[in-house]
């Protein structure tokens, strides 16, 4: 048996060892609060500085567009706030995004819904998770504030058409929020090319610390603040800098940038053959989200009718196989996917998903060894599964 086969980058990723080695001295000997007035205190803002400046220079911005954040969902919370509260005064009420969207949006939504009265449509997708452009263009109406609709999906892989959701959002007047949280880490992105005015990441999911996040904000918009307090990040999110949080984000984002053009072509293969080899090996296995090159080079994600997906993990598991079903964050609640409901599967499908993600450490070895013993947990929980019966029975 091998032993930890880690396919969950999507939910977290090691820090990488030359990450670790930038921010060690910022926990210890470089500890000065950058705010101070002091010369020592200069090395903490230098890095600070220095950190902007490889963000920046990541996602083709400029530096006093980058804000850092203790996560992607504070980012995620600060765009979606800051902009309803700050377009209330001119008269605007409305926020747009997507139903296959991260809870860290969803949620966020939900309380600005139910608790300030703003009004939101949730954009739906077609059976791959793909928002359509005709819907979103009929959802603009001069009332809308901002439109916030994720690059890549966390659980099906799906990467939606940013660039011309942009134009439309560019077109119309409204600003546009994107949660590039999983995209970050394995797409390339340019802001300006892209038509992006505001945009979440986060570092724990490129082998960067986990806690430390960045929201992008376009020159010229100015979201209400969300960290009320100290005159910190321009005096716009508030709290001493994490240091050495910031200056792991920044060397994560640059390092990966640096390793796309090797690191994506080698996890898309691997991906591939896992995708081929589930479906040659499983019968009746069921790809969720698309299929070629619109999809996250690491994402692998199936349904298997009478299966269930928290057997399968457990089953996994027992095996030194770590994987997920749905996301991370949901993984205590027994409600199926809200993405997997949004894409058309019925319930029964969305409780048998399983999702493995592939990352740097992965090995073709660890993607043979899945292609083992998946095919026989799969056969030997159906054989017990009055639901896999009634579906045989169907299928005649
Ligand atoms: C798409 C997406 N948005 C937001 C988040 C939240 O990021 P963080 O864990 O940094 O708060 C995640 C994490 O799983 C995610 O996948």
């Amino acid at each position: 048996m091998m032993q930890n086969v880690y396919m969950d980058y999507t939910a977290t990723t090691p820090v990488s060892p030359e990450v670790l080695k930038a921010m060690t001295p910022y926990f210890t000997e470089l500890f000065g609060n950058p705010s101070s007035i002091y010369s020592f205190s200069r090395k903490s803002r230098e890095a600070i500085a220095k950190a902007r400046g490889q963000v920046a220079v990541a996602l083709n911005a400029a530096p006093e567009e980058i804000f850092f954040t203790s996560s992607g969902t504070e980012a995620d919370n600060w765009a979606l706030k800051g902009m309803l509260e700050k377009a209330r005064a001119a008269g605007k009420d409305h926020l747009i995004t997507t139903k296959i969207e991260h809870h860290a949006i969803l949620h966020t939504a939900a309380y600005l819904e139910k608790i300030h009265g703003f009004r939101v449509t949730y954009l739906p997708v077609d059976p791959e998770g793909r928002i359509r452009l005709e819907d979103l263009r009929a959802a603009v109406t001069d009332k809308t504030a901002l439109v916030s609709i994720m690059f890549a999906n966390n659980e099906v892989g799906t990467i939606e058409p940013v660039k011309e959701i942009g134009a439309l959002c560019r077109e119309r007047g409204v600003p546009f929020h994107t949660d590039a949280v999983q995209a970050t880490a394995q797409l390339d992105i340019d802001v300006d090319a892209m038509n992006i005015d505001m945009l979440s990441l986060s570092a724990h999911k490129m082998y960067g610390p986990k806690g430390t996040g960045v929201l992008y904000v376009r020159k010229g918009l100015r979201p209400e603040n969300f960290m009320h307090g100290g005159a910190q990040e321009k005096g716009r999110r508030a709290s001493t800098e994490n240091v050495a949080g910031i200056v792991g984000l920044g060397a994560a984002i640059e390092i990966m940038k640096s390793r796309l053009s090797q690191d994506r072509p080698r996890i898309s293969a691997l991906r591939d053959k896992l995708i081929e080899g589930i479906l040659a090996r499983i019968p009746h296995a069921k790809l969720n989200g698309p299929r070629g090159g619109e999809r996250l080079p690491n994402n692998v994600n199936f349904s298997f009718i009478g299966v269930e997906g928290e057997t399968l993990l457990l089953d996994l598991d027992a095996k030194g196989i770590s994987g997920s079903t749905g996301s991370a964050c949901s993984s205590e609640s027994l409600d199926p996917s809200h993405v997997l409901l949004a894409l058309g599967l019925s319930h029964e499908m969305a409780h048998g998903s399983l999702r493995l993600t592939l990352g740097r450490p992965t090995t073709e070895e660890q993607v043979d060894y899945v292609l083992d013993v998946l095919p026989e947990i799969v056969a030997r929980r159906r054989a017990m599964s009055p639901l896999w019966e009634d579906y045989l029975k169907q299928q005649g």
